[in-house]
């Protein structure tokens, strides 16, 4: 990133005027931290009023093998800027039917429950990921040897106990994920409930979803779909025919999993625009952005600059489409990212190094939300708590 922009962002930053101090009247329970001089260089604090900066929570999957102690749970200096820095949150893996629902007849929710509370104490919404996948399922339920009635009732059973726990917390739920491949075909043979069931158990998922928590806005979501494409393409047209029926599908969200090795998915706005088009809520739900890092070397000025690049147009794209209300990081700080673990020779994914201080592309993040609220209709200054 330049430095006049670096620049400019700061004072953008810095430009906002805060209020001295919250009102006595809400119990330090039910509002998130006041919005002190400490919070005016955060994110979340920087974002237009009913927009959502999300990062997902590191635990489970990848970190299981990783030679650190659980994040979450150990690493204060993570959960103090989790806690700071966002207003939304989604379980990197601990929602994933391997962790929550490890034996056919037992439930793990510990973390999540750690998670949802912890939401709850920072005034952060929920996003919940997810619900029908052809990954990250159980030996016991993938090498199951289970009637096609039996399928229908683990699915119906699952969602109706995992949404239910957690009815009126979350705020969207990823229900189908990634259910179709590259070129707009249905994931038939690899995702267990398709193969076995029909493709009618998507919209059945959606049902059930809707059923356990009518609040929450149910949602697609998939990577490779930011650009109008095949994939997207496929969503479009399957979207289409569900709002038709009545399915209460509510929204359509890109992962934005981003390499600067590839050019910047083109036309992502537009794309973003026509799902919007359909009356339906949008999303970005993962985005990281890698860089090929080969023998260890360190990120370039170059690379970071195109990195930061891709951060904010992506997040641009978002804020240009009326109900896109909601970007999420996958993860924020490099040593816990899913990226070095799954690339080999690639990495530095996210928008803070190791030690928490922030890249280009956390500013080139938060020039876009500072310049989004133009008459500084910041987030705080509609939350009840806060009272001119
Ligand atoms: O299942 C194998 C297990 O058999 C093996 O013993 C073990 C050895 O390390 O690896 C296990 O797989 C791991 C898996 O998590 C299981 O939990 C993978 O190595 C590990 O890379 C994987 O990581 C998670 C990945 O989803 C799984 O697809 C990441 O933590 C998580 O960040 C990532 O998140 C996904 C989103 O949910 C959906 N969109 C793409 C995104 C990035 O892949």
């Amino acid at each position: 990133m330049k430095a006049s922009r670096l620049a400019a962002a700061a004072m953008l930053a810095t430009a906002i005027t805060l209020p001295a101090a919250l009102p006595s009247a809400a119990s330090p329970s039910d509002r998130p931290e006041p919005p002190g001089l400490a919070k005016q260089d955060t994110l979340r604090w920087s974002t237009p009023k009913d927009f959502r900066i999300g990062t997902a929570v590191a635990g489970g999957g990848h970190h299981t093998s990783q030679p650190y102690p659980a994040p979450f749970f150990n690493d204060q200096q993570y959960r103090e800027v989790l806690g700071s820095e966002f207003s939304s949150v989604s379980a990197e893996n601990q929602m994933k039917w391997e962790f929550i629902h490890p034996e056919r007849n037992r439930y793990r929710f510990a973390e999540m429950d750690a998670i949802v509370e912890f939401a709850q104490k920072h005034g952060q919404v929920v996003r919940g990921h997810t619900l029908l996948w052809h990954s990250q399922n159980p030996e016991w339920l993938e090498e199951g040897d289970f009637s096609d009635q039996e399928l229908r009732t683990i699915l119906k059973d699952h969602i109706m106990t995992v949404v239910g726990r957690y009815a009126g917390q979350i705020q969207q739920w990823d229900v189908a994920n990634e259910i179709f491949d590259s070129e707009g075909n249905l994931r038939t043979e690899e995702n267990i409930w398709i193969r076995e069931l029909g493709p009618g158990i998507v919209a059945d998922a959606f049902r059930w979803a809707h059923q356990a928590d009518p609040e929450a806005k149910l949602f697609f979501n998939d990577y490779g779909v930011e650009a109008n494409n095949a994939k997207s393409d496929a969503y479009y047209e399957l979207i289409k025919d569900y709002l038709a029926k009545g399915v209460p599908v509510h929204g359509f969200a890109v992962q934005g999993h981003l390499s600067i090795r590839y050019g910047f998915p083109a036309g992502m706005e537009a794309n973003l625009q026509r799902f919007d088009d359909l009356g339906l809520e949008t999303a970005v739900t993962e985005i990281d952005v890698r860089m090929d890092l080969p023998n260890g070397a360190e990120p370039t000025a170059a690379q970071l600059e195109k990195q930061a690049s891709y951060y904010q147009r992506a997040l641009d794209a978002c804020l240009g489409v009326e109900d896109c209300n909601s970007f999420t990081i996958w993860g924020f700080v490099d040593k816990y990212s899913w990226v070095p673990v799954f690339f080999e020779g690639q990495g530095a994914a996210t928008v803070m190094w190791n030690d928490y201080t922030r890249k280009p592309a956390y500013y080139a993040l938060q020039e876009s939300l500072v310049k989004a609220t133009p008459g500084g209709e910041h987030r705080w200054e509609h939350h009840p708590a806060y009272r001119h």
